[in-house]
């Protein structure tokens, strides 16, 4: 079958027809996306040659692995995708500079208790050595920034996180922190040294990789978002440099300028960091952005 097909009267009737492209009401814009999206699978069917049965073969992975989107679109790197393409709009507005973005990933939860800086983000028991970070947050011109809020999260020594721990045995906000800064834009904290991160074993994401000769590992690494009055808000994470998957993240978080290496000492280790952030053009760049977020 030649792509032709795709644009044959009967199929392109089927698409104005399913994105209502041929009728009134509805979103403008969500037509305009979905006759493409549709568009665009069909060509992959008439491409592929897929089968009907696995189409619905598909259809079943994506019913069964729903409660881990949030996990995939990282793995399949469309959440590092959104990066560069922000990254890409930034440089052709002529907004650049500051600390690289990345990746929130599907692990973050609202309202961690907001404390002073310095604080520990540990609550409970952990066998290993502690981590101590610390550095300054500043603006495009060097200048501290003032009143900022630090959320920080992480995983244990174990590699699983407060919250969606399959252990079940941390308490809701272990390792996350809100650190309210001061005027002198300095941060520092200390907590019990996460260890990188693995999928959960035989889940859709897990099955996924292994289908693609891949697999679902990412270095020990710690997630924030930096947000101060005026200026953008910040989502990145460092990554440990020293770690065995700081070259081969699956969640393709990494990156350069965020691959400090800790300086350890023993089980613990000491990392020394400071964030620069942009300015904010207009209110929603002191916002977040519109993704749904697990609360405890
Ligand atoms: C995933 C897990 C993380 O801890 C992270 O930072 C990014 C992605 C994931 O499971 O896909
Ligand atoms: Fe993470």
């Amino acid at each position: 079958m030649t792509p032709d097909f795709i644009h044959t009267p009967a199929v392109q009737k089927l698409l104005d027809r399913a994105a209502g492209s041929d009728g009134e009401g509805g979103d403008a814009r969500l037509k305009h996306i979905m006759r493409d999206l549709l568009e665009a699978l069909m060509a992959l069917i008439v491409k592929h040659d897929i089968s009907e049965s696995e189409v619905w073969q598909a259809v079943s992975f994506l019913q069964k692995g729903a409660g881990e989107f949030g996990l995939i679109m990282p793995g399949i790197g469309l959440e590092h995708f959104l990066d560069l393409y922000m990254d890409a709009k930034d440089a052709e507005a002529g907004r650049d500079g500051g600390t690289p973005r990345t990746i929130e990933g599907p692990l973050y939860v609202e309202n961690a208790p907001l404390v002073e800086n310095g604080a520990s983000l540990t609550s409970d028991p952990d066998d290993t050595g502690m981590l101590y970070m610390s550095g300054s947050i500043s603006g495009p011109d060097g200048e501290p920034v003032p009143n900022a809020v630090l959320h920080v999260w992480h995983a244990n020594s174990k590699g699983f996180y407060s919250h969606f721990d399959p252990t079940g045995e941390q308490t809701p906000f272990n390792n996350r922190r809100r650190l309210k800064l001061g005027a002198d834009g300095r941060y520092s904290f200390q907590s019990k040294m996460p260890n990188g991160y693995s999928v959960p074993p035989g889940g859709a994401t897990d099955q996924l990789m292994q289908a693609l000769g891949r697999h679902g590992n990412r270095p020990a690494h710690v997630h924030f978002f930096v947000e101060a009055p005026g200026y953008r808000t910040l989502t990145t994470q460092i990554n440990f440099g020293d770690d065995p998957f700081a070259a081969d993240d699956f969640a393709f978080g990494t990156r350069e300028g965020l691959l400090p290496v800790p300086n350890r000492q023993g089980d613990s280790a000491y990392i020394a960091f400071d964030f620069v952030l942009q300015r904010a053009q207009s209110a929603s760049d002191e916002g977040f952005s519109a993704r749904a977020r697990a609360a405890a």
